[in-house]
């Protein structure tokens, strides 16, 4: 599918975006755990979230929906071993990297058979962060070259003990739902923090989990086959999602919006701070604080200047880095963003996929291999661009062609199903 987007059209008025995705996926995930009957609002209608559903259901756990809130019959984590058969038919994770590291965790904890498999671009991602420490641990988990498909042989995981290399909360919360089947205690150490969901969506549960905080990183201890209680959640919207259009109202002149009911957590807002760095004006009403902290967002165009980003703040906006790639280029000055290497190996290599883009609208970009540089200026012309299949460019690309002086086409969007089905009908009924 090819969108035309004409340029130049400013953003006016209140919207809400769908739930959070990585919540989503671990209030399914969590709530198939819980003894008994969770009901969750406000699901992520993202492809991904259809992906860990489709998932479970194939594992034979009833997921349903009553009156818009999907309904999880829970088994228990001690119930878990029987309701679920010991060998599986495949699991297609299809484009959704949290649900094969979450689930690869989840079933070599509970001692399953199965293989994971999933499309080309989950084809050619990194399993081995989590294959390793599992193998390390008690699993026996086969990759090919590393990556999927994977094949869980059966063998149940031990306590854990371990530091995570990588800041990664998939490869943290895949360790941590192996942890509730292991006998015994786990500590698992995360040096830099990483979004926190599964954490708070454990403690919420009443779950076997304690955090201790130490200079060196967050040491989370979990007290394996102890039962968690069903959720009553309502999930906020995804601030990955928030991002795209806080950015387009932050580029666009005349620009005035807000978003209601966001995801607020600082592991996730983060990118508010950054773009306030830039001088952007945007205001925050938290409504919420537990489980989640959220609210609304109010954002209107700003003068922005160029920012510097590296190191701890990486993880925290990893995700939003294309969203504020598309800003760098309206940016007075230059925009650096280092030790992101992570990029390269998301749904596109996101390095590449993001100085493609920028160079598409004739931006002026550099690229590292942990990053990129970009030369911002005040007006850019149309472009036609390729998303890579990546549905996060898919966005950042709409964002710039909507600043942009022009008609620009973007190829192959209909990847925004992936993460925001609704994308460009909501992009074209707030900005006229
Ligand atoms: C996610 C964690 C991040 C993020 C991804 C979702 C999660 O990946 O990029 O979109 O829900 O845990 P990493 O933890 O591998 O960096």
């Amino acid at each position: 599918m090819d969108v035309i987007i004409d340029g130049k059209r400013a953003l006016r008025g209140t919207l809400q975006v769908p739930g959070d995705k990585s919540v989503s996926h671990r209030a399914v995930i969590l709530g198939c755990l819980a003894s008994g009957t969770s009901r969750i609002r406000g699901l992520s209608t993202a492809q991904d979230v259809g992906s860990t559903i489709r998932a479970f259901q194939r594992m034979g756990i009833t997921i349903g929906t009553d009156a818009g809130e999907a309904v999880i019959h829970g088994t228990g984590i001690a119930g878990f071993d029987d309701a679920v058969p010991e060998s599986l038919p495949e699991i297609d994770c299809e484009n959704s990297g949290t649900s094969a590291r979450l689930l690869i965790g989840l079933l070599s904890g509970a001692g399953k058979k199965v293989t994971l498999t999933g499309d080309d671009s989950l084809l050619r991602r990194p399993m081995m962060r989590v294959v390793e420490p599992l193998n390390d641990h008690g699993a026996s988990i086969r990759a090919t070259d590393g990556r999927l498909p994977v094949s869980l042989t059966g063998s149940r995981v031990a306590p854990i003990h371990y530091r995570v290399p990588v800041p990664s909360a998939q490869v943290k919360s895949s360790l941590m739902l192996a942890a509730l089947f292991a006998e015994g205690r786990s500590a698992i150490v995360e040096p830099v923090l990483t979004r926190d969901h599964t954490e708070r969506m454990l403690m919420h549960m009443d779950g076997p989990i304690a955090i201790k905080n130490a200079q060196r990183g967050n040491e989370i201890r979990i007290t394996g086959r102890k039962e968690l209680s069903p959720l009553e959640l309502a999930i906020p919207g995804d601030i990955s999602s928030a991002v795209f259009f806080i950015a387009a109202a932050l580029v666009t002149p005349g620009s005035s919006v807000t978003i209601k009911n966001v995801l607020l957590n600082p592991t996730r807002a983060h990118i508010l701070e950054v773009f306030r760095r830039m001088g952007a004006r945007i205001e925050t009403h938290v409504r919420e604080e537990y489980p989640e902290v959220s609210g609304d967002i109010d954002v209107r165009y700003s003068k922005l200047s160029g920012v510097r980003i590296g190191g701890r703040e990486i993880p925290l906006i990893i995700d939003e880095i294309p969203a504020l790639a598309a800003c760098a280029l309206f940016a007075r000055g230059e925009t650096v963003v280092k030790g992101a290497e992570e990029l390269r190996v998301k749904e596109s290599d996101r390095i590449r996929s993001i100085v493609h883009m920028v160079r598409a609208f004739d931006g002026n970009i550099e690229e590292a291999e942990d990053g990129f540089t970009v030369h911002g200026r005040s007006g850019c012309g149309p472009a036609e661009v390729d998303t890579f299949g990546d549905h996060r460019i898919a966005m950042a690309a709409s964002i710039i062609a909507l600043a942009a002086k022009g008609r620009s086409i973007i190829r192959n969007a209909q990847c925004v199903h992936i993460s925001y089905p609704d994308f460009f009908e909501v992009l074209e009924n707030i900005s006229g």
